[in-house]
């Protein structure tokens, strides 16, 4: 500013000294007169520039620097300036603050927030879909007239946050499960965060259900097992009588062990998140095993069929191969009454090879098809428990196919048969070298 106030100095300086020597020219009125003339155009010229700030200032464009001499040509450049460096802070603002609105919206966590009478102030996408909040609508509105749900109403009223409420049945779907908790910050504003733990609940009521199931299946079996031990014990049975019962614990011991069995080959396949290896697992050899295998399990009472096409082999775990195989042969075995076919057939198509079983059973119902892989699932409890069955089975095969990356198929029509089909990978195959 020292540039402006000598220039302020001088031009007065410079109008004094011209109406001074004038003055002393000619006379002192021509040197008055001067001094006012000079006093009068600088006057206007104030006056003008004064105006078209004003004028500047109550419609502002940031571009456009008017031109001007001297002084106000000064003033109108550090104007500019100091506009043009308010905006950019202003700029610098809004893109910070875009970014922050971005990284709450990229977060896989519901977020809103409320202000000092818990009216929704803003929310992101995820809490619109997880509360069924609508941000424009429902802005000023209040949490607890959006979200009725007596926990959380309680849970906002009670004020201590310590730890998060967990929602059930929320969203379109009734399906969601959210832990919500609330955040206090500022001049009482709060920020409530939710997390979809639909997932963790689903994990936790099958955990809850398999405890049941096992404990369910082993009851059975130890219940009749201390029964005959009790019978064995306290009557005086004759040799025979004695047999007999031994062989029926014998039959109840086998069918704990089963189980035990099957739940330890699952928890293997769940535990193991490694593919299995790529050996190859010779196709021949598989095949006259389950041959006799179903042979010894349906005791001369079935016709079974091995149908080899192809001659391709496969590449797997062997023991898991076999534990999947097996299983559908034993299952259509059981479900086949006498005089049934079994056809166990060995194909290709294209690159894919194809691992099936067919049978002239009893079939099953297309409503059970798709739960058919459930842990413990039996169509007919009753007749799977007569055969020995422990519903762990299918459950098995799906997770040996899925982790040969194959593709599990049935077909089935009630009284006259089922078809599994266990499809393989090109990956999972090789040709025979011969
Ligand atoms: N070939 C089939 N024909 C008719 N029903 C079948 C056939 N295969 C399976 N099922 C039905 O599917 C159910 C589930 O089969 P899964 O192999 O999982 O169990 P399971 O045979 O009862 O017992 P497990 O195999 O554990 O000893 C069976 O209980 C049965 O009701
Ligand atoms: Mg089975």
């Amino acid at each position: 500013m020292l540039s402006l106030k000598i220039r302020l100095i001088t031009i007065t300086f410079i109008v004094t000294l011209t109406a001074w020597v004038l003055g002393e020219a000619f006379s002192a009125v021509v040197g008055w007169i001067t001094a006012l003339i000079l006093l009068s155009a600088m006057l206007i010229h104030q006056l003008w520039h004064a105006s078209k700030l004003t004028h500047l200032l109550l419609s502002p464009s940031y571009g456009e620097v008017p031109g001007a001499l001297g002084i106000w040509g000064e003033i109108y450049y550090r104007l500019h300036k100091l506009v043009r460096a308010w905006r950019d802070q202003v700029i610098e603002v809004e893109q910070q603050h875009q970014r922050f609105i971005q990284a709450i919206q990229a977060s896989p966590n519901g977020v809103v927030m409320l202000n000092e009478d818990d009216q929704i102030e803003w929310c992101n996408e995820i809490a619109e879909k997880h509360f069924g909040i609508n941000a424009k609508r429902d802005s000023k509105q209040r949490m607890t007239h959006i979200l009725r749900k007596p926990s959380f109403v309680q849970y906002i009223t009670r004020q201590n946050y310590r730890d998060p409420v967990r929602l059930t049945g929320m969203g379109n779907l009734e399906e969601l499960s959210l832990d919500v908790q609330i955040f206090p910050y500022g001049d009482k504003q709060k920020l409530i965060l939710s997390q979809d733990v639909s997932q963790i609940e689903k994990t936790d009521a099958m955990r809850r259900d398999f405890v049941a199931n096992v404990s369910h299946e082993l009851k059975t079996p130890l219940t009749v097992l201390a029964g005959f031990l009790e019978t064995v014990q306290e009557l005086d049975l004759s040799p025979e009588d004695r047999t007999k019962y031994l062989d029926l614990m014998g039959v109840q011991t086998v069918r704990m062990k089963n189980l035990v069995d099957d739940l330890l080959t699952l928890a293997k396949l769940e535990g193991n998140s490694e593919p299995p290896v790529y050996q190859t697992v010779p196709m021949d050899g598989m095949l006259s095993r389950l041959k006799f295998d179903a042979e010894g399990l349906s005791g001369g009472k079935h016709q079974i069929l091995i149908e080899k096409e192809s001659n391709l082999d496969l590449l797997g775990d062997d023991q898991e191969l076999y534990s999947a195989f097996s299983n559908l042969i034993s299952n259509a075995v059981r479900y086949t009454p006498e005089g049934g076919k079994i056809i166990v057939r060995w194909s290709q198509v294209g690159g894919e090879a194809f691992f099936c079983v067919e049978d002239t059973g009893l079939g099953i119902p297309a409503e059970y098809i798709p739960r058919l892989t459930e842990r413990f699932y039996r169509v007919d409890r009753s007749r799977s428990r007569e055969t020995g069955g422990t519903g762990l089975g299918m459950a098995i095969v799906k997770h040996v196919i899925n982790r040969h990356q194959g593709e599990l198929k049935i077909e089935s029509t009630v009284g006259r048969g089922s078809s599994f089909y266990l499809i393989f990978p090109a990956q999972r195959v090789v040709s025979k070298v011969s």
